[in-house]
């Protein structure tokens, strides 16, 4: 398997060197948030860290499951919701393997496709989309992360890896056949640009 593994996560959560964890959620969920463009429902949060997007979207009537294969983050996550009495689903899990029981509205991801290694991309895309309720969206922010190294010698540098706008668009392409359900899947970017960009799934 390329790419970091749990245990790396683990050792960074352990040593602190979680150096984008804000300590606070994102600025960009709370303008979803206060605009009622990202309303209450049942979403996923892939990666979730140490749970402050969690914690906020729990506070506001959401239904969340954070989902997250490293015990440092599922613990934190957890500490955290428990020291503002708030409930969530917490599931420690490899989100390129992990299959909801029932089906999300959406999924808010922030920071966890530049943690996986690109070989990944398309498995983790697909469980995304499968993951999501037919015309469930996608809330992603996409890491630029422009490296010399990578874009001039070809390599693969990070974590975190650039999530290079086109590469995104070939992720998550307008029209993907889906053989499994015999209909063609389509996301949809609902806004473009500015920074943030916002995507729906519909079948
Ligand atoms: C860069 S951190 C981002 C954490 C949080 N989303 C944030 O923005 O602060 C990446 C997180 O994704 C988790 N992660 C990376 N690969 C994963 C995988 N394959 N399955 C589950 N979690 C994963 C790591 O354990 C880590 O907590």
């Amino acid at each position: 398997m390329a790419g970091p593994t749990t245990e790396f996560w683990q050792q960074r959560f352990e040593k602190n060197e979680t150096g984008r964890d804000r300590g606070s959620p994102s600025p960009q969920l709370l303008a979803w948030l206060d605009s009622g463009e990202l309303q209450p429902c049942r979403l996923a949060v892939p990666g979730c860290g140490s749970g402050w997007e969690v914690a906020e979207l729990a506070q506001r009537g959401f239904e969340v499951t954070g989902i997250d294969y490293t015990a440092a983050a599922v613990e934190k996550t957890r500490a955290l919701l428990h020291g503002r009495a708030l409930k969530a689903e917490i599931i420690q899990a490899d989100v390129l393997n992990y299959q909801p029981t029932q089906l999300f509205d959406g999924i808010y991801e922030q920071t966890c496709l530049c943690a996986i290694h690109p070989d990944h991309w398309f498995q983790y895309a697909n469980q995304l989309r499968n993951w999501l309720k037919p015309a469930g969206s996608l809330w992603v922010m996409f890491m630029q992360m422009i490296r010399p190294a990578a874009s001039e010698e070809g390599l693969i540098v990070a974590p975190p890896y650039h999530c290079d706008v086109n590469a995104m668009r070939a992720l998550f392409p307008f029209s993907v056949p889906n053989p499994t359900i015999e209909l063609t899947h389509r996301w949809q970017i609902s806004r473009i640009p500015p920074k943030v960009r916002s995507l729906s799934s519909g079948r």
